[in-house]
């Protein structure tokens, strides 16, 4: 019976870097997935926001005062929102040097130049749609840039997954365009997951969520495509959590060391 083949399943988690390799790179920069690339990694993990003029860039916070010198290049408009800026705005901050003068010069990408580089590096990607509470449309606009850039074609559709803590977003996603894979990012009760398993391909939780019984809970659902539900859990950064969390019998880590979960698994 499928239960049988299920539980007999050797799973080796596929090692995913977060907002790039972000242990060794600016987060969210092309030097961070272009990193992830020379360190052998194919897939990488970003977060899409919307500017002031309705272009999608990579950032993770709502504010760019973390990750940018906005403070410097414009003083009077705190709290630095990314919605309050316009794209033009964005692309003369530094996005590298506050985390090492090596990457100064660094700068917030676009989604569509972000895509060009996970296209031109080969990888894969995880894509988040953050805060879409406050970007009404996104969904939409998102797939839409995906489907201009040749990402929706049918040979691509493996290299992407679609995620957001929105169950809402996660199945508008899904609506808009059934075949693009999706994960819904939390750790959902079993009663959820008899919703959420008609749009979601994947439950993404934080690794403290984990337990035997809870990856097993999520695998018993299939998804909307006719597959056991996937998981991959965020964000680990060690050896001990990678074994344990392997050892539940997740699908993927997803890591701002990659490179760590991998010495740790001996999996690529
Ligand atoms: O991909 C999972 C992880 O990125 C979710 O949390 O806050 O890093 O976007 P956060
Ligand atoms: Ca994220």
């Amino acid at each position: 019976p499928a239960s049988d083949a299920r539980a007999r399943e050797v799973r080796v988690p596929t090692v995913i870097a977060h907002r790039g390799a972000s242990a060794y790179a600016p987060e969210n920069t092309l030097a961070a997935i272009d990193k992830a690339a020379e360190l052998g990694f194919s897939w990488v993990e970003n977060d899409v926001q919307r500017t002031k003029d309705g272009q999608l860039v990579v950032l993770h916070d709502d504010s760019l005062q973390r990750t940018t010198d906005v403070e410097e290049v414009f003083p009077g408009r705190a709290p630095w929102k990314v919605w309050d800026f316009t794209a033009a705005e964005i692309a003369r901050l530094d996005a590298g040097r506050w985390f090492s003068p090596a990457y100064a010069g660094a700068r917030v990408p676009t989604l569509e130049q972000y895509m060009r580089r996970v296209e031109h590096n080969h990888e894969k990607l995880l894509l988040e749609i953050k805060n879409p509470e406050l970007y009404p449309g996104i969904e939409q606009q998102t797939l839409k840039l995906l489907g201009n850039e040749g990402w929706l074609d049918h040979r691509h559709l493996g290299r992407l997954i679609v995620q957001s803590f929105s169950a809402d977003s996660v199945r508008t996603v899904h609506e808009l365009k059934p075949a693009v894979t999706t994960a819904f990012l939390g750790a959902p009760t079993v009663a959820q997951l008899h919703r959420f398993a008609r749009f979601t391909d994947l439950v993404n939780p934080s690794y403290r969520s984990l337990s035997h019984r809870y990856v097993t809970a999520v695998h018993a659902f299939d998804g909307p495509h006719g597959r056991p539900l996937g998981m991959f859990a965020w964000t680990v950064d060690d050896a001990p959590t990678a074994r344990e969390a392997a050892g539940y019998g997740v699908d993927g880590l997803i890591s701002n060391r990659p490179d760590v979960v991998r010495a740790a698994l001996g999996s690529h």
